[in-house]
């Protein structure tokens, strides 16, 4: 629906982002179109939920404790170098509001991950687009472009490319303003960012609890950076971001660790099957180090394919315009998952 004659004019009648299609459950669909985990959550979530009803009459923790202190002892940093939020989401929001003025510019590539420009947009950010590679690497001049906040999506989304820590280091060294690395995708590429943070006192990594965790319908997100820029990030952030029952949830989850390996083993193996299979059969695919794979189809009629398997009850991503229109997105899925998928595409 356009809105109302009231919506701010700047934001135009088809503003907005466009989520990824959620079906009903239990309906038979095969869903690769959101990134989400291919495992549900660790066993121990449930319960600890669960657990946490019994409290929800006091309000959470404004820091998102204990969980705040936990993510610090698993990332090897100090609590004040963590901020917890209701999704990478909201953590990516607070960046855009305490680090850019209306008006100052937010430096991104294109593509990117799609809310990131529509954030700044609703901030009233000059959003600043430069166009990746032809093989899907970030452009030198996401380092060397001057702007309030550059945010570097590492593995990129919807490429699934990813440039190694040092590479990323050099591309962005010298960058004016503070520079978010969005790894939202880094527990399935080879190595973080964060190990890194210690020489860059202008660096945030923003991590999320959605992929590799299993909780994408939790919403727990968070960035963790020099402890300054973590307090810039408290003063704008909600007053209580993260719930008592997603706290719990993300705590148990951290704290499982042989399950989040098990769904990084998974994942990882299945990228690489996938991609092998479409490859095979004429598809061309880029790089992915992430949980999903951007491939373009033999004929590049990317629109009519996902309408095939949409009939099939099998939902991947397309992006009707832009450099990738004649592309696919499809998530990586359980073994099942993406058998269906490959003999849907006859691959
Ligand atoms: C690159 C990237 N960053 C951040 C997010 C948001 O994560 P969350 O679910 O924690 O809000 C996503 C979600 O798909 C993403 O792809």
């Amino acid at each position: 629906m356009a809105g109302s004659r009231f919506r701010r004019p700047s934001l135009g009648p088809d503003f907005g982002y466009a989520p990824g299609e959620q079906p009903p459950h239990g309906d038979g669909w095969v869903k690769l179109n959101t990134n989400e985990s291919p495992l549900p959550p660790s066993p121990a979530v449930a319960g600890a939920v669960a657990g946490s009803a019994a409290t929800l009459h006091r309000y959470p923790s404004p820091d998102g404790e204990p969980l705040r202190s936990a993510l610090a002892r698993y990332h090897g940093v100090d609590p004040q170098q963590v901020m917890v939020g209701n999704g990478a989401d909201e953590v990516l929001d607070c960046c855009i509001r305490a680090f850019c003025e209306p008006g100052s510019r937010l430096v991104l590539s294109r593509p990117t991950y799609a809310v990131l420009p529509i954030l700044g947009r609703i901030f009233g950010s000059e959003v600043v687009e430069l166009p990746v590679e032809e093989d899907g690497t970030l452009p030198a001049a996401l380092g060397t472009t001057a702007g309030a906040l550059r945010v570097a999506v590492n593995p990129n989304a919807p490429t699934g490319v990813w440039t190694p820590p040092d590479a990323l280091e050099e591309l962005l060294a010298g960058a004016s303003g503070v520079t978010v690395i969005d790894e939202a995708y880094s527990d399935f590429a080879p190595a973080s960012c964060l190990p890194l943070l210690g020489r860059h006192d202008d660096w945030l990594v923003v991590r999320t609890f959605s992929k590799a965790h299993a909780l994408a319908g939790l919403r727990v997100g968070y960035a963790v950076g020099d402890a300054r820029l973590i307090a810039d990030l408290g003063a704008v952030k909600d007053s209580y971001p993260v719930d008592r029952c997603a706290l719990a949830g993300a705590m148990a989850a951290l704290a499982d660790e042989a399950h989040h390996r098990a769904i990084v083993t998974l994942v990882r193996g299945e990228r690489d099957r996938v991609s092998a299979r479409l490859v095979g059969s004429g598809w061309s695919v880029l790089p992915s180090q992430a949980n999903f794979v951007l491939a373009r189809p033999p004929d590049g009629a990317a629109a009519e394919a996902a309408a095939r398997l949409r009939r099939e009850r099998i939902l991947v991503r397309h992006f009707g315009d832009g450099p990738h229109a004649d592309r696919l997105r499809i998530t990586i899925g359980s073994a099942a998952d993406n058998d269906r998928l490959l003999a849907a595409l006859a691959v």
